[in-house]
């Protein structure tokens, strides 16, 4: 069971279709980082941020169809134009738009108390310092979110998200994000808590962490810093994360994908609380993050 954020973020409805639609192909029969994992989770990240582009955006003004979205119905057929012998074009699973550029400044928290309460939080700037200014004597950065509208069809945003009509700007709108502060419960239990900043990379960063722990079987630690990998549907490629296994990436370029080397991928925050009720956290490796135990 998974609990996330709603629109206005996208990462919540992100999450949930691309954990669906990666279940389609029973994703625990391969092993993690593998030709074929990579090649179903990039294309349930193809799907899924093509999805994010055309329907979501502040539901206030919006219709909103996340259940639509997530329905195991919708994402079947989705997941039908899915081949293992190549890549499917982006354009074959959204309208194409335009290209990217990025830049950051988020927060997550993850956090679990001795009664088994748990909280994921992130919070943004958006862009590096927000919009630079800081509010005189209260000692915050304003932020700098209308990046995250879509200015207009085709033009992205700093972190490369294009959008259309659903996220346009319009009074009293609220922007989309894509936040995803999540809690995956096992048997009504808290079981994970988990989250990261890193714009448009969020879902898909939350989404690997996840099925490293839950189909990988991995541990807390490594399914937070092992290499990742990111595909938004625009632009057409995927970007691994440098220390990426190589032979997966040349097995992928093989089959038309196109790639690119990130330096890194996110700063996952997650704690894992294993079934004798002990409590794993991990603070990302890639940056200055803590664990803290009070
Ligand atoms: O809400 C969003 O999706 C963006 N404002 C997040 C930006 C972000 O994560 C940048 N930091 N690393």
């Amino acid at each position: 069971e998974i609990i996330s954020m709603p629109l206005p973020s996208s990462g919540g409805i992100l999450l949930a279709q691309m954990l669906k639609m990666s279940s389609f192909e029973n994703l625990q029969k391969y092993q993690q980082n593998s030709t074929q994992a990579v090649q179903i989770m990039v294309e349930a990240e193809r799907r899924a941020f093509a999805d994010r582009a055309e329907y979501m955006g502040d539901p206030g003004f919006i219709n909103d169809k996340t259940s639509y979205l997530i329905s195991d119905e919708y994402l079947k057929n989705r997941w039908k134009s899915f081949s293992f012998s190549n890549a499917t074009p982006s354009s074959k699973v959204g309208e194409i738009i335009l290209q990217p550029k990025e830049s950051t400044e988020t927060t997550h928290i993850s956090v679990i108390d001795k009664d088994g309460n748990a909280a994921a939080v992130t919070t943004t700037l958006n862009g590096l310092y927000g919009s630079k200014v800081v509010v005189s004597g209260a000692g915050f950065f304003l932020n700098n979110e209308m990046d995250d509208f879509s200015i207009k069809p085709g033009v992205p945003n700093m972190f490369g998200a294009v959008g259309g009509k659903a996220n346009e700007i319009q009074p009293r709108k609220r922007m989309l994000s894509s936040m995803t502060p999540t809690i995956v419960m096992r048997k009504g239990k808290p079981f994970m808590v988990v989250g990261t900043p890193g714009g448009t990379t969020i879902p898909t960063s939350v989404f690997q962490s996840v099925v490293n722990v839950i189909d990988f079987k991995m541990n807390a630690n490594l399914a937070v810093n092992s290499p990742k990998f990111h595909h938004q549907w625009l632009p057409e490629s995927v970007a691994f994360e440098k220390n990426f296994p190589e032979y997966t990436i040349k097995n992928l370029e093989n089959l038309g994908y196109k790639s690119e080397r990130w330096e890194q991928l996110g700063r996952t925050e997650m704690i894992l609380v294993d079934e004798n009720g002990t409590i794993h956290a991990v603070a990302d490796g890639r940056g200055d993050d803590s664990v803290a135990v009070e």
